[in-house]
């Protein structure tokens, strides 16, 4: 049966027939709260852009939600925490509207600078202005720009072939980004404010960017100053700008969005040097074909189990990390759930060492696809890549993560180790992709493939070293229906303690665990079960 997806909102056609070529769609254009949060439980993947509030009840609501997919960059109206916390992958489309919102910028920078609302409506009147000025330049006017991210740093580049000087301020990006796109770094809001003629905010709306222009801000500014939003309502203070406009300290605005949207009344509508437009910053032919298209693969692949370019919850590297430690990623969760199957969950704590040419990358990815593992024997489909680490968090789990450049007689060798008590050790190694080798199990030499099911034994001192033990299990447990492909031994030191891995071809028939238990010097046996995950 194909996943289902419903679309909250109105995508492009080239984004819904993506959706449309692998998924069951669901148009929901006209419904309204009530009826999404009725129908989301049927739903694998909701579509939505900036209106839909996706919040903790709708998430609770979707039983069977796997991913969201914004159409557009601001999550601001998504749960992103508690999608997290319950598995569920948010992607988004951060590219592609970019440059319509910086053209939408300039295009209030410029109807601001010329007063063209005033002009049109003035014409419309009937009235022919008299030869005097209307407006000014750009040129060599200071634009002062809040935030120096995707669209933030195109304005930069637009406004300074107007011949406009570019000061900006953010506080989360390098030095040489500043460089890259010729903006003056500004080490405080408060100086931007002092020194710019146009302030254009390009911040995502956040707890610490909500209300970041108030009333103090715009008391700084420069009379006279122009101000413009296309970025998120909110950063701006609405009343701040109420009372600065009436003051005259703001001269202009253009405002594309408010602090609750959909607004069919304003403030800001009383005054004539206010241009509003509902939310278009990303609303051209171009950006939201490209919009649509994006989010609709990002959907597609966040439901087919790989990792979505843009995925906003799960901590993404760039494309040539990625073709390194993505290999991993089958070993370590096989790794994790051997773990837990062979000692159980680890709730003291555990470490996962990387040894070798992967210690050279950031291993995030490895990490959480290995609580991933670690977790699935208990919680089943219900972990994932998203909330591995939450899960894991959730149970006092404490994990390490450490790499050397030490990977013994291997390329590569994945270590993990249960900590502060907690028992148990297994190592493993990618030998090329798709094809992994168990080198130890609980401190003893192994060389096992982690594939389907593995029955490992543990036998007390000497029990393995008589002659013979290994054709006699070998029988037992064919008597018992196990059809043994790959069985071997591995031992601490002679008529030591040591271990016997068996590698069934198929499954293991009932009763077989038990009979191997009752074998003379056994102390433990253990089923696991793994995906398969060789190639
Ligand atoms: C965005 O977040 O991508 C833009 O504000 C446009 C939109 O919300 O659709």
């Amino acid at each position: 049966m194909r996943l289902r997806v419903i679309v909250a909102e109105r995508i492009s056609e080239e984004g819904m027939s993506t959706l449309g070529a692998s998924l069951d769609v669901t148009e929901a254009f006209d419904v309204d709260r009530d009826g999404l949060l009725s129908a989301i439980a049927g739903y694998d993947a909701l579509v939505v852009r900036s209106l839909t509030n996706v919040d903790r009840e709708l998430i609770e609501r979707g039983k069977k939600l796997r991913v969201v997919g914004r159409a557009g960059v601001g999550v601001d109206n998504i749960d992103v925490s508690f999608a997290t916390s319950r598995g569920v992958m948010i992607v988004n489309a951060p590219e592609s509207n970019v440059v319509s919102a910086a053209e939408h910028t300039m295009a209030f920078m410029l109807a601001l600078a010329r007063n063209l609302p005033a002009a049109d409506r003035e014409l419309r009147a009937g009235t022919w202005p008299e030869a005097k000025p209307h407006g000014v330049e750009l040129l060599g006017k200071t634009i002062g720009i809040v935030g120096l991210g995707r669209v933030g740093s195109a304005v930069a580049v637009r406004a300074a072939a107007f011949g406009m000087g570019v000061v900006a301020y953010d506080p989360y990006v390098s030095d040489e980004r500043f460089r890259t796109f010729g903006a003056e770094k500004l080490d405080s809001l408060d100086e931007l404010m002092r020194r710019s003629d146009y302030v254009s905010l390009h911040t995502p709306k956040t707890d610490e960017t909500y209300g970041m222009i108030g009333e103090r801000e715009m008391s700084l500014a420069r009379d006279g100053v122009r101000i413009i939003n296309c970025a998120r309502g909110g950063i701006l203070n609405e009343n701040a700008l109420v009372t600065a406009l009436e003051s005259g300290k703001v001269a202009a605005a253009g405002i594309d969005v408010f602090d609750s949207e959909p607004v069919a009344d304003h403030p800001f509508f009383r005054f004539e040097q206010v241009l509003v437009t509902p939310h278009l910053g990303g609303s051209t032919e171009e950006a939201q074909a490209r919009v649509g298209s994006t989010v609709a693969e990002q959907v597609i692949e966040a439901l087919s189990g790989r990792l979505p370019r843009y995925a906003l919850n799960v901590p993404l590297t760039d494309v040539e990390t990625l073709s390194h430690v993505e290999p991993f990623m089958p070993l370590t969760e096989a790794l994790g759930s051997a773990f837990t199957q062979l000692f159980g969950l680890p709730t003291a704590g555990v470490e996962i060492r990387y040894g070798g040419e992967i210690a050279r990358y950031r291993t995030e990815l490895p990490t959480l696809s290995f609580l991933k593992g670690l977790l699935k024997p208990i919680e089943g489909d219900e972990v994932n890549l998203v909330n591995g680490r939450f899960l894991a968090e959730e149970k006092g789990i404490e994990f390490t993560e450490s790499r050397t450049t030490d990977a013994g007689s291997f390329t590569n060798l994945i270590t993990v180790r249960g900590r502060d008590g907690f028992r148990g050790t297994l190592s493993a190694t990618l030998m090329a992709p798709g094809s992994f080798r168990m080198t130890e199990i609980g401190g003893f030499e192994v060389d096992v493939v982690p594939k389907g099911t593995v029955l490992i034994a543990w036998f007390d001192g000497g029990a393995v070293d008589e002659p013979g033990i290994v054709g006699r299990v070998g029988t037992m447990l064919g008597e018992a229906g196990v059809n043994i492909s790959r069985m071997e031994v591995g031992r601490e030191v002679i008529r030591g303690r040591a271990i016997m891995v068996v590698s069934p071809s198929g499954d293991v028939p009932a009763g077989a665990v038990e009979l191997l238990e009752e074998h003379p010097g056994v102390s433990e046996v253990r089923l696991v079960r793994l995906a398969d995950l060789t190639t």
